[in-house]
């Protein structure tokens, strides 16, 4: 009686450590992750093995095109050491185990509503949405959310407040630069500001940018007091005077100089001590850091025209009187010496094109329809 009460109960206490084990075996660290939102009774029941079926048929197995998905929602609680650490992250393969078609990253850095956006909306209507992405980085109490049919529809990155010619322009540059690359499938990656126009078609634009070898960061070496005035001798030994390069802040990159420009650790602070006005940072520090790091990627010049003959410390502003076929077609093809891929006679070598006042809009809404038709370039 005794002995059969004792085997019952060895049966009752193996039965409970067999389940216990059977279910660290089968809960691997990712099963169990999906498990706990609707973890129940039912699974911690000793007697519910049958129940541990059920998680092999679960829909919850993450599928790999899960993981090289564009994040679904723009929004994020990452603080910005943590957002850069995120995107500082590359693949060290360098075959993609997928079809993967690369995309043009338009980074916005705007104060508010963009003026010419109805321009932009045109720019990118009917073109297949896996070629392209958006990011907007707005002041942070412009809280307008454009219409669901808009393609800025919840394209806003969670932002800081910029000061114009401060090292928060740096940041909110990085920021953008960050978001974009958490986005596996962007490849290229243009800044843009609230002034700036496309000139040529969707398509022209994205075909050049995508079949480049070279990036398009202005970085050139200024002997004057403007460039290598600026240069301050205490950024020995990082940076020396040979190093310094001065360069437009509107730049477009591939990826690796994407990453790298996000993950310096090492010429940002010598920047944010020494470069102080009249050194801007944002003439100097990406012009630089790619000339230090990536140098034989780069071009050297910007594929952003802006207009800078009328002296001063601000390019020209463009006026609706200013709009017309003749003035946009003069910008399009003003390339004097541009090269493209080591092709020193390519026809074009300016895709944007600033400072265009909001007047604008209107004529360019007019005209650019048919100047961008795409079938009929070239
Ligand atoms: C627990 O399991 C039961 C039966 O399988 C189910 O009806 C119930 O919704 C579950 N509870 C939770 C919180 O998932
Ligand atoms: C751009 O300049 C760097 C040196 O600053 C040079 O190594 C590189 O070859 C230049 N790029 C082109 C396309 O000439
Ligand atoms: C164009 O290139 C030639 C040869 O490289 C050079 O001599 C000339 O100064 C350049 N012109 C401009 C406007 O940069
Ligand atoms: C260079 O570009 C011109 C104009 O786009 C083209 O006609 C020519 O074939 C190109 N040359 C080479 C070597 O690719
Ligand atoms: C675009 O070009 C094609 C062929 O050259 C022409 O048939 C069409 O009318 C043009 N579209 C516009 C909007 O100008």
């Amino acid at each position: 009686m005794v002995f059969c009460f004792s085997i019952a109960l060895c049966v009752i206490v193996l039965s409970f450590f067999a389940s216990d084990r059977m279910k660290s075996v089968l809960l691997s660290r990712e099963d169990y992750f999906y498990i706990l939102p609707d973890q129940n009774d039912s699974v911690v029941n000793a007697n519910s093995d049958c129940k541990l079926s059920s998680f092999f048929s679960s829909p919850s197995l993450r599928s790999f095109e899960d993981w090289v998905a564009a994040p679904k929602d723009l929004w994020h609680s990452m603080s910005d050491e943590e957002l850069m650490w995120r995107a500082s992250m590359a693949p060290n393969v360098a075959e993609y185990p997928y079809n993967r078609t690369p995309k043009v990253a338009f980074m916005f850095l705007a104060r508010g509503r963009l003026p010419l956006g109805p321009l932009w909306e045109r720019f990118f209507k009917g073109h297949d949405p896996r070629l392209y992405s958006i990011y907007l980085h707005c002041s942070p109490e412009f809280t307008d959310e454009p219409t669901e049919s808009s393609v800025f529809y919840k394209r806003k990155i969670p932002s800081k407040v910029v000061e114009w010619g401060k090292a928060s322009m740096i940041d909110a540059e990085r920021r953008l630069l960050a978001n974009a690359l958490l986005d596996f499938s962007n490849e290229r990656f243009v800044l843009l500001s609230e002034t700036c126009i496309p000139l040529f078609g969707f398509l022209t634009i994205y075909n050049y940018l995508i079949s480049s070898k070279y990036s398009f960061i202005s970085s050139f070496d200024d002997p004057r007091p403007i460039g290598r005035g600026r240069y301050n001798k205490r950024m020995w030994p990082t940076l020396s005077i040979s190093d310094w390069r001065k360069g437009s802040q509107w730049f477009e990159t591939q990826r690796k100089i994407a990453i790298d420009l996000i993950s310096d650790r090492k010429y940002y602070p010598v920047f944010l001590n020494h470069c102080k006005p009249p050194c801007y940072m944002d003439e100097h520090y990406m012009a630089t850091l790619v000339n230090k790091q990536n140098p034989e990627m780069n071009s050297n010049t910007s594929v952003t025209w802006v207009d800078w003959t009328t002296g001063g410390s601000h390019p020209k502003t463009f006026l609706r009187k200013d709009i017309s076929e003749t003035f946009l077609n003069r910008i399009r093809y003003d390339s004097v010496n541009c090269s493209y891929n080591g092709n020193s006679s390519s026809s074009y070598c300016f895709l944007f094109a600033r400072k265009f006042h909001p007047s604008t809009l209107e004529p360019l809404l007019r005209i650019t329809p048919r100047l961008f038709n795409e079938t009929s370039l070239q």
